[in-house]
């Protein structure tokens, strides 16, 4: 059942969702080009990164999506789509057009407003937030009802706690990131981008569960 001259049977879109800084660019990097960087700076616009990976004998391509949380000072010089591996990947670049993008204005920030082209047509979506900071923790329902607002009610989720190589200075209980997700019917993995700590697991988990 080979696609033309693709060598894959199934085309995957995921997107990384969670608060600024919770390290959604450094799983992508880790898990894409195992590769990881302390001082990495925040993403702006959308970039993305593909993967091929095997389950059951079958190769399935994965689109991994990733976009900056943080507020947007310029975007001046930045190419606000922009693909990891250098090659353009013309489909998707051409997803999103400049008609679908602007700004939201909140007190002196101003925040890309990019959710709907964003969210469209994913299959599964990564939950990040980050065990040393709560307050990432308590803003997961904002980011898991952007989720099924957006992606649609079959886009199947994984709740993350990233950096659990800093356990000394944890301030979410695994154990209340279990609950969060038992309540949703979802499932939950910590990981550390920085040692590597379950980054390839929680991805091929979450790509399981929608295979
Ligand atoms: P935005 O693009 O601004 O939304 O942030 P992001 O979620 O992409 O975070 P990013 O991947 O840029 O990581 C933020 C900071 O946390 C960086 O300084 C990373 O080096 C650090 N970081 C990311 N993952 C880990 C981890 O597993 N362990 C530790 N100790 N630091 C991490
Ligand atoms: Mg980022």
């Amino acid at each position: 059942l080979y696609n033309g001259d693709k060598s894959y049977k199934h085309m995957f879109k995921i997107v990384l969702t969670g608060d600024q800084g919770v390290g959604k660019s450094q799983l992508l990097s880790r898990f894409t080009k195992n590769e990881f960087c302390l001082d990495g700076a925040s993403t702006i616009g959308i970039e993305f990164s593909t993967k091929e990976v095997q389950i059951n004998g079958n190769i399935i391509r994965t689109q991994i999506w990733d976009t900056g949380s943080g507020p947007v000072k310029s975007l001046a010089g930045s190419g606000w789509v922009k693909d990891w591996n250098g090659s353009a990947d013309l489909q998707f670049k051409h997803h999103i057009s400049k008609l679908e993008f602007s700004f939201v204005e909140a007190g002196q920030e101003r925040f890309m407003a990019i959710t709907k082209p964003y969210y469209r047509n994913a299959f599964g979506a990564l939950l990040v937030f980050d065990i040393q900071r709560s307050q990432t923790f308590e803003h997961l329902d904002r980011w898991y009802n952007e989720i099924c607002e957006n992606a649609g009610a079959n886009c199947c989720i994984l709740l993350v706690g990233n950096k659990c190589d800093q356990h000394h200075m944890r301030e979410v209980m695994s154990e209340d990131a279990q609950n969060y997700a038992s309540e949703r019917n979802i499932q939950y993995m910590e990981t550390s981008a920085l040692d590597a700590t379950n980054v390839e697991q929680a991805f091929l988990l979450l790509i399981q569960d929608i295979y």
